[in-house]
């Protein structure tokens, strides 16, 4: 359960924040003053601490100052009426994770106490890297005994002491943000705060100020002054996701910072200094921006000063038992029973592509623990497709889908090999009766017309005998990609 001191000492904030906060998630302790929430602090261990600015005794910026010296990871909540914002601009700059103005607003409290709980999740929660995993950090492991993934532990073991900015770049869902959280636990500044900002989740024009900071009236809108995420982290590390997302301005402003250190709030004229390690993701392909001149290509050569690419799922396979244990523990929660999982299901989930990678296998084990009837996860516990998919692999045809360079080399179909795989798709869509034969023949041909002409789609759709505008079509809907059918 997460814990969240609240020091105010009007009675009625108190009374509100209990009703609130009457979650069976949370737990709410509270304080009176500046000089009672610090003695609690140590004794519950809280999570996030939400204070109130005027108080009496220490007001809340002291109580700040003395938080961040007992605990710099913890973060705080300011809480002011309007009259005093500049107070709460100094709390930014102090490190307060925001603040807010009273009288607040409901729901605008709620996701920020919830986003303020992330944050502190992503410091406290230490990630552990496979090679130490013990049996009870089935929370937080990066799992992988494949050699690329060796080679991620490797990459991550050789920054961990230097402030050298590290680009993650991979497909959607292979652990992009998991491995910027390990790499923070492994660095040096990891005593020190962690932040991720979303940059495709914040409206372009407003990025840069999240991240620099705005002078009052620098655009409509900007009523007061605000200190951006870089002032804020200083002396930690800001992890900046789905980088290739940005404004040319925000890109600019970035290879500044990176370059010497310093930059300017929007509308403003005075240079700052931060000292922030810059960890970057981005599941686009950066170098096609930079070609396209859409990344600033000296941007992106100050980002990817360390490289760390994660494999798609699909190609380390090798690793799907060990993912499958350690989310089956880790769904069955502490002492909880993991369901089991048998020969015939795990072939089901090696035998498929994927195209969610690690997310979708845990939503898929998410789902399947769910649907499951007894203790074991049967093949049928799965999405139709994957056990298609499966099924497809085991068939004879599958020999010319296997992902190897060398597919070119076109087999003569015989009327024996249709024959015989037919017969292996009826017999399986018998006793599987959500199983579509007829769509998954069709995907194996358009990614096999695909390999034969090396991914052109003219050429490929003529094979098949369809039009191009159909091939996109089908493409599209089997979920096809490019590096899967282009090797
Ligand atoms: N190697 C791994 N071991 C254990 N869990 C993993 C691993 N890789 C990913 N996961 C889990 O899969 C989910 C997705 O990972 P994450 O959010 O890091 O992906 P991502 O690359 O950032 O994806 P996106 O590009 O969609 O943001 C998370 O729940 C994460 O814990
Ligand atoms: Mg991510």
């Amino acid at each position: 359960m997460e814990k969240l001191l609240l020091i105010d000492d009007e009675a009625d904030v108190q009374y509100s924040f209990r009703r609130i906060f009457d979650s069976p998630e949370l737990e709410l302790h509270t304080a009176s003053s500046g000089e009672e929430g610090l003695r609690l602090i140590p004794k519950i261990k809280p999570d996030l601490v939400i204070s109130d600015i005027r108080m009496a005794g220490f007001n809340g910026l002291e109580t700040l100052r003395k938080i961040r010296v007992l605990d710099p990871k913890l973060p705080v909540i300011l809480m002011t009426a309007y009259g005093t914002t500049q107070t709460a601009i100094e709390a930014m700059k102090l490190g307060a994770y925001d603040y807010l103005l009273k009288p607040f607003d409901v729901p605008k409290l709620k996701v920020l106490v919830a986003a303020a709980l992330k944050a502190a999740r992503d410091m406290r929660q230490a990630v552990v890297l496979q090679p130490m995993l013990e049996a009870e950090d089935y929370e937080s492991g990066v799992i992988g005994r494949s050699e690329a993934m060796q080679s991620v532990f490797k990459l991550i073991g050789q920054t961990a002491a230097t402030d050298a900015t590290v680009l993650i770049t991979g497909e959607s869902g292979t652990g992009k943000e998991l491995v910027a959280r390990a790499l923070y636990h492994f660095s040096k500044r990891s005593e020190r705060p962690f932040l991720a900002i979303n940059c495709a989740a914040i409206p372009e024009n407003l990025l840069e100020s999240e991240l620099f900071g705005h002078e009052k009236g620098s655009f409509t809108g900007a009523t007061v002054q605000r200190v951006g995420k870089f002032e804020q982290c200083n002396g930690g590390t800001l992890f900046l996701d789905e980088i290739g997302d940005m404004s040319a301005t925000t890109q600019t402003k970035i290879l500044r910072v990176l370059q010497n250190g310093t930059f300017e709030r929007v509308g403003g004229n005075q240079p700052l200094t931060a000292d922030v390690r810059i960890i970057a993701a981005t599941n686009q392909p950066l170098e096609d921006a930079v070609a396209n001149k859409e990344f600033r290509e000296d941007l992106f050569y100050r980002l990817n000063v360390v490289r760390i690419q994660l494999p798609p799922l699909r190609e380390r396979k090798e690793d799907i038992r060990l993912l499958v244990d350690f989310f089956l523990r880790k769904l069955a929660g502490p002492g909880g029973r993991p369901k089991s999982i048998g020969e015939a299901t795990l072939a089901a989930l090696e035998g498929y592509h994927w195209p969610g990678n690690v997310r979708e296998l845990e939503n898929t084990l998410r789902r399947a623990t769910v649907v499951a009837k007894g203790g074991a996860i049967l093949p049928s516990d799965l999405s139709p497709e994957i056990e298609a998919a499966a099924q497809v692999a085991k068939a004879p045809i599958a020999t010319t889908t296997a992902k190897t360079s060398e597919t070119t080399t076109s087999q003569p179909t015989t009327g024996t090999d249709i024959a015989s795989l037919a017969q292996a798709l009826f017999r399986f869509a018998r006793l599987e009766p959500k199983m579509k034969v007829l769509p998954l023949v069709e995907r194996e041909l358009v990614i096999e017309a695909l390999k034969e002409t090396r991914g052109n789609q003219v050429q490929a759709a003529r094979l098949l005998g369809i039009t191009r505008a159909t091939l996109r079509k089908r493409v599209e809907k089997f979920g096809i990609r490019q590096e899967v059918t282009v090797h």
